[in-house]
């Protein structure tokens, strides 16, 4: 068997380099993936050994063309990672615009769905299917200034457990999986992500409860190797 081959869905962030590096390491295909085919370009080389891919997840038709090209040229995919995200707020309750909405619901719920949607087979065929998102504290802790934000979250962890369920059921059908195999979809929870560029920046400064993008990196490619039972549905906070 090859070995896992993992799809970051927006991967052109610090974050998304991370997590690259991270699963490259742990021996997997990687299979990075941003709406901007330089800067995707630029991620995938400081990643060392991820394939580039240009996609708009935000479009379901690009996206099933994508899945379509990466089972031609790859095979199918074991791994979704998705960590398209963008933040709206401020302005308390009556600044939650329908703008701010419109944009966080296209860049974290559309791409999400999308993307779960068109890779659902795969992972659920697959001995060690994993889709995780990364989530934020504020879905349980939500303020009048982040109340799209934190609603819009919410939705996408929603929906990871209706892909959990999905799996849940699809292993039961499967007798033929081994008792450690089959699929699983998780929520990791942070409350800020940290990187070099952010500490670069304000050397003084102190970032309490933030989580390092190598921390979140450890921790999506531990998935890989974490038996599906008691991971399916699961909420990580990191
Ligand atoms: N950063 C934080 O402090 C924080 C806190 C809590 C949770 N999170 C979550 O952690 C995850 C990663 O965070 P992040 O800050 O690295 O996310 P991000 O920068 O907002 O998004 C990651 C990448 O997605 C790409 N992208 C945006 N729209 C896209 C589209 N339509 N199609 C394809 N790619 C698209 C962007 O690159 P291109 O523009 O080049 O495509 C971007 O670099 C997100 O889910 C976020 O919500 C982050």
């Amino acid at each position: 068997m090859n070995n896992p081959l993992v799809v970051v869905a927006g991967g052109s962030s610090a974050a998304g380099i991370a997590v690259a590096q991270a699963l490259l390491a742990a021996g997997m295909r990687v299979l990075t993936v941003g709406s901007d085919a330089g800067r995707i370009r630029a991620a995938a080389e400081l990643a060392g050994g991820a394939v580039p891919l240009a996609c708009d997840l935000a479009d379901p038709a690009a996206v099933a063309e994508l899945a379509a090209g990466i089972r031609r040229d790859f095979g199918p995919v074991d791994g979704l990672i998705h960590l398209v995200g963008g933040w709206r707020g401020g302005g308390g309750l009556a600044g939650q615009s329908d703008a701010d909405w419109d944009f966080l619901h296209t860049s974290v719920l559309a791409t999400l769905r999308n993307t779960s949607r068109e890779f659902y087979p795969d992972l659920a065929a697959s001995p060690v299917g994993r889709l995780a998102i990364v989530s934020s504290t504020s879905v349980t802790a939500p303020t009048p200034g982040n109340a799209n934000y934190a609603a819009i979250k919410a939705a996408a962890e929603t929906w990871v457990q209706a892909v959990a369920a999905g799996f849940a059921e699809d292993g039961k059908a499967d007798g033929d999986k081994p008792a450690e195999g089959g699929a699983a979809a998780v929520v990791l929870v942070v409350k800020a992500l940290l990187d070099d560029s952010m500490r670069a920046r304000s050397p003084e400064r102190t970032f309490p409860g933030f989580t390092d993008v190598s921390v979140l990196g450890k921790a999506v490619a531990g998935l890989f190797g974490t038996p599906a039972a008691g991971l399916n549905g699961a909420r990580i906070i990191l």
